[in-house]
């Protein structure tokens, strides 16, 4: 949607200073960049071990290029980082809300956090403040945090609430939020929306001066680069809406996305009843410019905190209208049934009995450029083939202290260098697409190993490359 250059900045405060509330990947990667385009920003958590790492100038979670933006804001003091609600809130005119919301047993997601911080935002207000809803919610949540500002007794103050969706990845937290393709803005005082925009809009000329030095190319280690020279003018990736629209375009973004590598997933069964291959099919699909090539990788799946989530989230919004949304329970089905299908695979190169097959696994976190296991389906597969009976040796880059915490067994190995890890083994189960296994030598392993084996589970590897050094291959 094409938006007009309306912003009017005559009353905006232009010592603007903004609290941040949750220093998760969200959250503290949109206080360290915020600090860095001249805001005053404070990074609010209730952890103090969290916010005392923050205060030393790194992150306490792996986030390629994120601490040298918070060394950064800390050293010009911008970014403050605190547990002091009172001083941060008092001091602002913004607030915005990147608290995280995790689901319930049944689906619905957790909102005890979000209605956490709006109470000690009200409890500590003093002046007129916007407040800016990021955290991922269903749609009407915004209606019961309008509720709750209007119940609050001190009528001399305005609130406005505002909501603005995050759509960063983990592993490019720190590019999508300078570089976003969309920004949302949902509300209904259009004087705090174009405020709100106008604070984003710091950020994308705080990106026009960006300079391309060693710690940006490793922040955009795991983003296409391309797309920040290609992508449209400010204004133009701009979306003004209501609450509840923003709302639902997160978690309906996620939704389609999930849908569409189950689809490409779905594809690559139909392929193994074939000669086809799936990759050239995805490819030749993808390349109608009305479908895109993104997110039709197929492999062992989607995991980590936002898709499984926000999928069931869905789900579960939609049955409490009493509406089934069937193509989603597919999509979630197809995901979990996929580390079978991808065991399947692994049969093929080892047989039907696996018990005391030994395998090289690489990569544990849910996708490449983050520790983070959560929902991970490389660590699921983990556990299958350890069910199987198979001896497993892992290595991962970043992920093995998280893995470490949730998944012990007297067969399973974590090692610590790649170059140890394929000892003795009967396959190569490439699990996390990191640039490490891709760029990987194979022909200096090839000796330690028991019996050529190669199973990518993520269809990054060149399969005739791979072939020519000895190996039986299956992927995807
Ligand atoms: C996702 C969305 O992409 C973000 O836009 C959103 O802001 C975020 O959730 C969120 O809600 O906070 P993220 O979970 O960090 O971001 O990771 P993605 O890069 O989207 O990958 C999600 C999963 O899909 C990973 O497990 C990845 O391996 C898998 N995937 C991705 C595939 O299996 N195949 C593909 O072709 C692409």
């Amino acid at each position: 949607m094409r938006q007009e250059r309306v912003v009017d900045l005559s009353n905006f405060n232009n010592t603007l200073t903004v609290s941040v509330i949750g220093a998760g990947y969200v959250g503290l990667t949109l206080a360290a960049i915020l600090s860095n385009a001249g805001i005053k920003t404070y990074a609010v958590d209730v952890d103090k071990n969290k916010i005392g790492v923050i205060k030393k100038g790194k992150s306490y979670f792996f986030e390629p290029g994120l601490d040298e933006f918070i060394k950064k804001g800390i050293k010009s003091e911008k970014l403050i980082p605190t547990t002091n609600y009172k001083t941060a809130i008092q001091n602002s005119d913004t607030a915005f809300i990147c608290v995280g919301t995790p689901s319930n047993f049944d689906g619905s997601v957790n909102l005890d956090f979000v209605f956490k911080s709006v109470k000690s935002i009200l409890e500590n207000v003093k002046s007129d403040l916007i407040v800016v809803q990021k955290s991922t919610v269903p749609v009407g949540t915004g209606e019961r945090i309008k509720k709750m500002i209007d119940e609050y007794d001190n009528k001399e103050i305005n609130i406005d609430l505002i909501s603005s969706p995050e759509f960063l990845r983990e592993g490019s937290a720190v590019f999508d939020t300078i570089f976003p393709d969309r920004i949302i803005v949902g509300g209904n005082n259009k004087k705090s929306v174009k405020k709100v925009i106008a604070l984003y809009e710091k950020i994308d000329n705080f990106a026009k001066n960006i300079k391309h030095n060693n710690f940006m190319e490793y922040a955009f280690l795991y983003s296409n680069k391309k797309r920040s020279k290609n992508l449209a003018p400010f204004f133009e990736r701009v979306i003004e809406t209501d609450l509840e629209s923003a709302e639902l375009i997160k978690v309906t973004a996620n939704s389609f996305l999930a849908l569409k590598i189950s689809f490409a997933n779905s594809v690559s069964r139909l392929c193994a009843q074939n000669k086809a291959k799936t990759a050239d099919v995805m490819d030749g699909i993808g390349s109608d410019h009305r479908i895109g090539k993104s997110f039709l990788t197929p492999g062992l799946g989607y995991g980590g905190g936002c898709f499984p989530k926000d999928v069931a989230g869905m789900i579960n919004y939609a049955n409490s209208y009493n509406f089934s949304f069937n193509i989603l329970d597919e999509a979630v089905k197809i995901n979990e049934t996929q580390v079978y299908f991808a065991i399947s695979k692994i049969k093929k190169l080892l047989g039907e009995n696996l018990r005391n097959k030994k395998a090289a696994l690489l990569g544990l976190s849910y996708k490449p450029g983050t520790s983070d296991v959560r929902k991970s389906q490389s660590s699921r597969l983990l556990r299958k083939i350890l069910d199987r009976g198979m001896i497993v040796s892992v290595y991962d880059p970043q992920a093995i202290n998280e893995a470490k915490k949730k998944i012990s067994h007297k067969n399973l190995t974590y090692i610590d260098n790649i170059k140890d890890v394929f000892r003795k083994s009967d396959i190569i189960i490439l699990a996390t697409e990191w640039n490490e296994f891709v760029d990987f030598d194979y022909s200096k392993i090839t000796k330690d190993m028991n019996s050529l084996n190669f199973f990518d589970g993520r269809g990054v590897i060149n399969e005739d490359k791979i072939k020519e050094l000895g190996f039986n291959f299956i992927g995807f």
